[in-house]
């Protein structure tokens, strides 16, 4: 069986930079609050009309493919991560297929918020691994600003999100390349972060109680209702203390699982690429791996928290730095929404 590795990155972030500033201007916030808090002093906005999620994710796709030395047409099947996608339904992957010429191969959208790229990435190495396809696409992206609330009830959540888009070929390889990955989800926390409407779930989860059912008897009416537009019931929600709090557990836990599964230990890892939830989680963590600087790689200063995009996001910057090296061994981790959480060691090809 070969093994898998990653052959091509890219990335993408739209021009309009949003500053901490800038959304004072909507929401009672200030600077100083979010960065103590996040670590975050500014994000991209996307143009809204001419930007959408698939759209990043094809300007990031063209890059990883080319830096592949491949092109389109040798792409054979598309994983595409994102919690924001153009349409509820179909997914992006098939939106990214047409745009991009690459029809009649297999496109799969999945739906793992911060964790997805390290799912998706799971998912291209067991199809790489077993023979399946040669030049598989992942890509992560989120176009987050159209969804959120902009006045100060929102402000929790909207400070730390921005849009971008990164995307990465498999391919099979020579060498060792991806070793192990490691998923994980536990879904009593479904709801401490959430986008739950608009949705099918008629408040059954929830009590129905001031969700706005009033329609539920009828056919339709449920999925959006004039109450749930009318109180802001259509925008994400989180506890944020409950977030960091599993967090700064689950990171360390699962990079250890990785670590254990191929004999390293912390000492090992040359580049650890952290999800950027929140800057101070990645600060715990990296303390509690006793990592040093200059082997994390933190971006969530200028991006914000792009979910699905920020790890292919990160791993790209780094290596365009010159930070990530041919034999390096580089330690993927993240958390998030689920709640999910995983992990990926790859020995850099
Ligand atoms: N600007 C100013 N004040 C804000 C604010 C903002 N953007 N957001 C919340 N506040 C206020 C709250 O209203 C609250 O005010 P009060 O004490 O008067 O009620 C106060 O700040 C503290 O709120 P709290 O939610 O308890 O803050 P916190 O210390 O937990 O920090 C987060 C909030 C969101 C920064 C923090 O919980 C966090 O980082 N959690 C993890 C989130 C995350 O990583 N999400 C992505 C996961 S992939």
């Amino acid at each position: 069986m070969p093994n898998s590795k990653i052959a091509g990155l890219g990335f993408y972030v739209p021009e309009r930079v949003v500053t901490n500033h800038d959304l004072m201007e909507y929401m009672d916030t200030n600077d100083e609050w979010i960065q103590e808090r996040t670590g975050i002093k500014e994000r991209r906005f996307g143009v809204k009309h001419e930007e959408t999620t698939t759209t990043m994710g094809i300007e990031a796709a063209k890059i990883a493919i080319e830096r592949a030395g491949i092109t389109n047409k040798d792409v054979d099947f598309i994983i595409f991560a994102t919690l924001s996608p153009d349409y509820y339904f179909p997914g992006c992957g098939v939106l990214l297929q047409r745009e991009m010429g690459m029809q009649g191969i297999g496109a799969l959208d999945i739906r793992n918020q911060c964790s997805g790229f390290i799912y998706g990435l799971s998912i291209a190495d067991q199809f790489v691994k077993s023979g399946m396809y040669k030049n598989v696409l992942l890509v992560g992206a989120e176009f987050h600003s159209p969804g959120l609330d902009y006045s100060t009830r929102g402000r929790n959540v909207t400070v730390i999100f921005g849009d971008g888009a990164g995307a990465a070929i498999i391919q099979p390889s020579e060498g060792e390349g991806i070793l192990t990955t490691h998923l994980h989800a536990d879904g009593t926390y479904a709801e401490q972060l959430a986008y739950i409407n608009p949705g099918s779930h008629g408040g059954k989860w929830l009590g129905k109680k001031g969700f706005g059912y009033e329609n539920e008897d009828k056919f339709g009416g449920m999925f959006i209702t004039q109450h749930m537009m009318d109180n802001a019931l259509t925008f994400p929600n989180m506890n944020g203390p409950a977030v960091f709090k599993f967090a700064v557990t689950k990171f360390p836990e699962v990079v250890k699982e990785a670590l254990d599964a191929t004999g390293h230990t912390t000492e090992d890892i040359d580049m650890f690429i952290p999800h950027q939830a929140n800057l101070r989680i990645s600060q715990f963590v990296q303390k509690r791996l006793g990592l040093p600087d200059e082997k994390v790689w933190n971006n969530i200063q200028k991006y914000g928290n792009t979910t699905a995009a920020s790890i292919p996001i990160a791993l790209c910057e780094a290596m365009e730095a010159g930070k990530i090296k041919k034999g390096d061994l580089v330690c993927l981790a993240a958390f998030g929404s689920g709640f999910t959480w995983g992990s990926a060691l790859i020995r850099w090809q």
